[in-house]
Formats: structure tokens, C-alpha cells, sequence
């Protein structure tokens, strides 16, 4: 049996697509980017993502192409390519982030007019659909991460077309498997658990401000991404495609991030699976409750607020400010990406986008709020008298022609 077959073949029902078991999302993203495109090859994507997706790029030998966003949901604006752009990529890697759907009818039109393959990064978004089809059934590819919708800490699938290339891709995985460690084992069992107990004991602000000062947590406490380390980043390029000489960055947030867990791990992570309805339908709820506060993007309104969000993002005045002071209300604010990766890494190691403008307004404004903390952020936004940020007329007027999808309310 190949490893990890249970809980692929869990995925597969509620897919309906062939899946691979990963360790991560991470590296099924790096599994689907070697896969389906040769090295030295151009992928656009959005700035708006995590820092390691880009190191996962850059593992796979690629030149990231950073594109124009909307920014009402930091996502792909598919019209704001320019053609030169498009004419010159070898695959689009999609975000869907907070769980908001990429436009991605689009993105697959146009993938296949090129003749390109279109790589779903759906971490966040395990139970959005877009007319009716889930997110990760559209592209050659879709990367799913179970460390986010059901708290796992580990675990993640790699989607794909048919039997034979999920057997191809179960070879190449095996290939990158660390083994098995006891203490890998433990931390995934325990790490839940100890998070869990903190947020029930309210013990969020003294636990987390004691990991601040004693520097146990793996970013910088005056930044959202990690260091980049540029000149050795530049060294890792030589040996380029290979996921060994990444791997201090790809590893950051999740160390195990391709050891090869044992049966009792994927024991959890199989009772974990089976929550996760549950979980989606308390996601929806307090999604619905967060698209109705002012502080709300109208992209999450616009889908009727009914979707099962990882994050809800809130557009907010000052949000710096007001993450720091969240954490007094017992709220910790993850999964900023800020400034956009372009910003972030330059020229030497991504394409810039054409129009960095939008990307640089969601990722400075936006609040990433968990749902199923919407009423207690509701509450502490409430007593924190916080504004609703507004994009300014010279931004929107750029943007909402081209997609009225997600134009205000
Ligand atoms: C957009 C996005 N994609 C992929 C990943 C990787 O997921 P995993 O932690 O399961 O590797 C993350 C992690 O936060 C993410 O934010």
C-alpha cells in the first residue's frame, strides 16, 4: 500500500480526483511545480502568498513571476496580465487566499490557449467551490494543506488527473521523505494539543508574548517574512532544482515539513479528516458573521459571505497597530504576507509586477481574521474603534472595470 493511501483515498471521495498524501502542502506544491514544469521555466503568481511558497518555487528551478492583484482579495487579476506576460509563462500557480476563489475559469482559459499547465495552491480553501465545482479540481494539480482547516499541524494531498500520474508522483514523493523520527511523531501529536489547552485556559497574550521574548518564534518580531538571506539564496540557485539546499527556508512554520510520519500521526489525521465538515460548516458561519461588519472586503461579501473561509480578511486603518493590540484581546494574528514577495525578495529573485500598487494596499490593510473567532474579534474591533480601510478612487478606478465580480457593495 502505498504510504499515506488512507488518507489520500478520504481526499479522493470528497474530490473526486486522484491524490498523493504529503507531509505538507509545501511539498506537494514542490511535487506538482517539478512535475509539470521544466526547470528554468516562468510561473506567475501572486505577491500576495507566503514567503515559503516562493522558496518552494525557487527549490523547483523557477523564475516566479509576480502578477497584478485585486485588491479587494489579493489574488490574480487575470485582465491586468499583460499579453507580453502571458506569452512568456510556462505555468500559473493560483493562491485562493483566506479561502476567496482565484479567478480561475479564467486562469484555465487561458492556461489553455497557452497550453500551460494551471497548479491550484488550494491550502486555504479545502471547502470553496466556484460554480458548483471545488477548488483543486481545476488545474493539472491542486495542493491541499490539512495543518490549516482542521488544525493538524501536518498533512496535506496533492491532487491530479488520473491513477497513472498519482503513481508517477507517489514514486517522486518517496524520493524526498525524510524518515520517520520519534520526536517528529510526538511534536505533531503534542503541538495540537498544547494550542488547544492554551486558547482554553486564555492563556493566548502570556503565552504568546513569552514566545516573543524569549525568541521562539521563527520570524523576526518587527517583520512578517522571514529573512531572506540573500547572498546564500543566490548560492541555492546554483544547485537548483533540489529541495535539500532550500530547505531552511521552506522549513520555517513547519519543520516536518517532508518527514515521513508514522501510523499513529496519520491516525490523528484521520480522525482530523473526519471533522472536517464539521469545522467547514463552523467556518461558514462565522464568515457569514464577519461579511456583515463594515471592516469586511466586499470580495467576501460578494460570495454571499457563505463560504467556508480559513480567514476572513478585514480591511482595516492601521492594521499594524491593531494586530499588536488584538494580542491583549487574545486574538494572534497569522498568515500576513507583507510586504508583497516582489517588495520582498527584488528583482534578483522574482519578476516584479507590472502594477505593485494594489498587492501593496491588501497586504498593508488587510486583517486576516480566523472565523471561528468572529464574534470575539467582532467584539474587540468594536472596542478598539476601528476603521474600515477604503482603497482610495485612483486604485479602484484602475481595478473595478476589469472584473465587477468583486466591486464594493
Ligand atoms: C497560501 C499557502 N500555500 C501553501 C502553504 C503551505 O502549507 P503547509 O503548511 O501545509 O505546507 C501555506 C502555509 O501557510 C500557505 O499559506
Amino acid at each position: 500500500m502505498p504510504y499515506g493511501s488512507r488518507l489520500a483515498a478520504t481526499m479522493t471521495r470528497r474530490l473526486g480526483r486522484e491524490c498523493v498524501y504529503t507531509p505538507s502542502a509545501r511539498l506537494a506544491l514542490y511535487l506538482a511545480l517539478r512535475r509539470w514544469c521544466r526547470p528554468g521555466g516562468r510561473v506567475l503568481m501572486s505577491p500576495v502568498n507566503d514567503d515559503v511558497i516562493l522558496f518552494v518555487v525557487l527549490a523547483a528551478g523557477l523564475r516566479p513571476v509576480t502578477a497584478p492583484v485585486s485588491p479587494w482579495d489579493g489574488n490574480i487579476d487575470p485582465a491586468a496580465v499583460p499579453e507580453s506576460t502571458w506569452r512568456s509563462l510556462d505555468a500559473v500557480l493560483t493562491t485562493n487566499l483566506y479561502g476567496i476563489p482565484d479567478r480561475v475559469a479564467e486562469l484555465r482559459r487561458r492556461c489553455d490557449q497557452l497550453g500551460i499547465p494551471l497548479i491550484e495552491d488550494a491550502a486555504h480553501a479545502i471547502g470553496t467551490q466556484v460554480a458548483g465545482r471545488p477548488v483543486g479540481s481545476f488545474g493539472e494539480a491542486a495542493a491541499f494543506s490539512l495543518s490549516k482547516h482542521v488544525a493538524a499541524m501536518a498533512g496535506g494531498f496533492l491532487a491530479v488527473e488520473d491513477a497513472r500520474t498519482r503513481r508517477e508522483l507517489e514514486i517522486l514523493r518517496d524520493d524526498l521523505l525524510t524518515p520517520a523520527r520519534l520526536r517528529a511523531d510526538l511534536s505533531v501529536t503534542l503541538r495540537p494539543l498544547a494550542r488547544s489547552t492554551v486558547k482554553a485556559l486564555h492563556l493566548v497574550r502570556p503565552t504568546w508574548r513569552a514566545m516573543q521574548r524569549l525568541g521562539l518564534l521563527e520570524r523576526d518580531a518587527d517583520s512578517y517574512r522571514m529573512p531572506l538571506h540573500a547572498p546564500r539564496l543566490s548560492l541555492a540557485a546554483h544547485e537548483a532544482p533540489s529541495l535539500p539546499p532550500y530547505d531552511p527556508w521552506i522549513r520555517v512554520d513547519l519543520n516536518d515539513y517532508r518527514v515521513r510520519h508514522g501510523a499513529f500521526v496519520r491516525a490523528q489525521l484521520n480522525l482530523r479528516l473526519s471533522r472536517l465538515d464539521t469545522d467547514l460548516a463552523h467556518r461558514r458561519a462565522g464568515a457569514t458573521l464577519l461579511a456583515g461588519t463594515p471592516w469586511s472586503s466586499p470580495a467576501v461579501r460578494d460570495h454571499g459571505g457563505a463560504l467556508p473561509l480559513f480567514r476572513v480578511p478585514l480591511l482595516v486603518d492601521d492594521r499594524d497597530a491593531l494586530v499588536e493590540r488584538l494580542v491583549g484581546h487574545g486574538v494572534v494574528t497569522g498568515y500576513l504576507y507583507d510586504p508583497p514577495l516582489d517588495d520582498y525578495a527584488g528583482a534578483e529573485f522574482v519578476d516584479p509586477a507590472p502594477d505593485p500598487e494594489p498587492a501593496r494596499w491588501f497586504a498593508s490593510h488587510v486583517l486576516p481574521v480566523d472565523p471561528l473567532l468572529a464574534r470575539r474579534v467582532t467584539k474587540a474591533l468594536t472596542k478598539e474603534r476601528t476603521r474600515t480601510a477604503e482603497p482610495g478612487p485612483e486604485l479602484t478606478a484602475r481595478w473595478t472595470p476589469r472584473d465587477s465580480r468583486t466591486r464594493p457593495v
